[in-house]
């Protein structure tokens, strides 16, 4: 179960997700796993190619924006190789919805040829703090930092777990009428 090399990728604008991204990550280090943190914020970052063979599972995680992932990362992407690497996704958001993120992310993160074997959701300050607004500005807390690491055991668990078959899509039989 230890002993794996995991790449954890993020996009946060205003360092909820990258807080996230770290407490996981050395939670991850700490089951003695080896972890690359990825920042995949800026434009540049996400035209350097992701080294996807180079571990052996992947976690990424986005906030959430209008009910997606940021338009950029969705743009980003189906540009990836997943490789049938078994990944696990997380979101942070600001109270109001996490809306369409988690599956429509698994959505794209499949095509991609990744494995999706768990998601969540963890609560952040709202972006639009910075303007003015007052939305669980002490979040994250201490609270969600055990909720995160649990969320890091859970990934590295079913990351070590074989996979299950996977069962594809038949076309339905045509029946003449
Ligand atoms: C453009 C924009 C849209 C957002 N849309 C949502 C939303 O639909 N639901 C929600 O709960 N929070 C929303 N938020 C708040 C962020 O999801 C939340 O604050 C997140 O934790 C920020 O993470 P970051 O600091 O890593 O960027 C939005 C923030 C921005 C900037």
């Amino acid at each position: 179960m230890s002993g794996q090399a995991i790449g954890v990728v993020y996009f946060s604008g205003t360092h909820v997700t990258k807080t996230y991204a770290e407490v996981i990550g050395e939670a991850l280090n700490g089951l003695d796993c080896t972890v690359k943190l990825f920042n995949v914020t800026g434009y540049a970052s996400r035209q350097i190619p992701l080294p996807i063979t180079d571990f052996q599972a992947w976690i990424f995680g986005f906030p959430v924006y209008a009910d997606f992932a940021p338009c950029v990362i969705n743009d980003w992407l189906p540009t990836l190789e997943g490789n049938s690497k078994p990944c696990a996704q997380f979101f942070t958001y600001g109270a109001r919805t996490s809306g369409y993120a988690h599956f429509h992310t698994m959505q794209l993160l499949g095509q991609a040829g990744f494995q999706v074997l768990l998601s969540a959701e963890f609560l952040g300050r709202h972006s639009f703090n910075v303007g003015g607004w007052q939305i669980l500005p002490d979040r994250p807390g201490q609270q969600d930092f055990v909720v995160a690491k649990q969320y890091a055991t859970l990934a590295l668990e079913r990351f070590s777990t074989p996979s299950p078959p996977v069962f594809q899509l038949q076309k339905p039989l045509l029946v003449p009428g």
